[in-house]
Order: structure tokens, then C-alpha cells, then sequence
């Protein structure tokens, strides 16, 4: 997947995209649990990657197959992380609903897929998207954007 190649001087912030990238911009932090969903895990690495502005990842040879927007962060000591991106689109054939792709590396497990963020109003969220969502560990990978300064703002848990 993606983590294999995470940077050396890996943060625990990470700003995929400033205000120079067209598209909404928007902030998101979140907190890692460990399995019992209630301590903090920290010093993990996550890995995100998502789609542009029209729904495409990587479209030419020199730009790697998840696109531009990829990232790299370790959670802190309690278990926090803070990315800046854009919203990305849904894919081109309108299917599926956008989203972005996350996975998560402890140092005992090996990387594994979490739930891939979606974003409330989406008209292509399914319904068994809609019905799973929560599910496992019970947090709603469904967030709900919110206006703030420069930007939108919204609060996860993973
Ligand atoms: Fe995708």
C-alpha cells in the first residue's frame, strides 16, 4: 500500500494541499484507539490518499498511481493527527461516492486499511455504506463538513 515508503522526518501534521490548490480546502483531525476504542494509540503511522478536484488519482507515468494528494502522519502521544487537504471528487463514472483512503500501522501490526472517509450529502453514499457506517469500532467514517475560518473543519475518530 503506501506506508512502506513514509518519509524520514514523518509528522504529525501534514497539509496535502494549501490554498493554492483549487477545490474546498478543508482541515481534519481524528484520534487513533487502540483495539479496547478507548486508549489513545500513539505513534502510529497513517497513510491517506485521495482523488482531485474531477475524481482522478495519478493520471500520467510520473506521478505515483494514488495521486497527489497522499500523505504520511504519526499520531502523537495522545493518539491525535491533523491533515489539511481538499475535498476530493467522486471517480469520473459518478459510482461511488468520494472518498479518501486510509491505512494505519502500528509498531506491532502491520499496515491495514481503515475506513475510507466519506462526506455527508454525498448523493452516491450507498445505502449499505449508510447501514455498515459505525460499525466497526463505532465510529462513523460519514463526516459532516462545517464552515470555519479558511476553511472546513470536522473531528474524527479511527
Ligand atoms: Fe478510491
Amino acid at each position: 500500500m503506501g506506508a512502506i515508503n513514509f518519509p524520514a522526518n514523518v509528522g504529525t501534521k501534514f497539509d496535502l494541499a494549501s490554498d493554492k490548490d483549487k477545490g474546498e480546502l478543508m482541515k481534519i483531525s481524528g484520534t487513533v484507539f487502540q483495539p479496547d476504542g478507548k486508549t489513545p494509540a500513539a505513534n502510529t503511522l497513517i497513510y491517506l490518499y485521495h482523488t482531485d478536484i474531477e475524481g482522478y488519482y495519478g493520471r500520467t507515468a510520473d506521478v505515483h498511481k494514488h495521486g497527489r494528494y497522499r500523505g504520511w502522519m504519526l499520531t502523537n502521544k495522545d493518539g491525535r493527527y491533523a491533515f489539511v487537504t481538499i475535498k476530493p471528487a467522486p471517480y469520473p463514472v459518478q459510482r461511488f461516492a468520494a472518498h479518501i483512503h486510509m491505512t494505519v500501522t502500528t509498531p506491532t501490526a502491520r499496515e491495514d486499511w481503515i475506513d475510507s472517509i466519506l462526506f455527508e450529502g454525498d448523493r452516491l453514499i450507498s445505502a449499505r455504506e449508510r447501514e455498515e457506517a459505525g460499525r466497526r469500532g463505532g465510529f462513523n467514517p460519514i463526516l459532516n463538513l462545517k464552515k470555519g475560518d479558511g476553511g472546513c473543519f470536522m473531528q474524527r475518530g479511527i
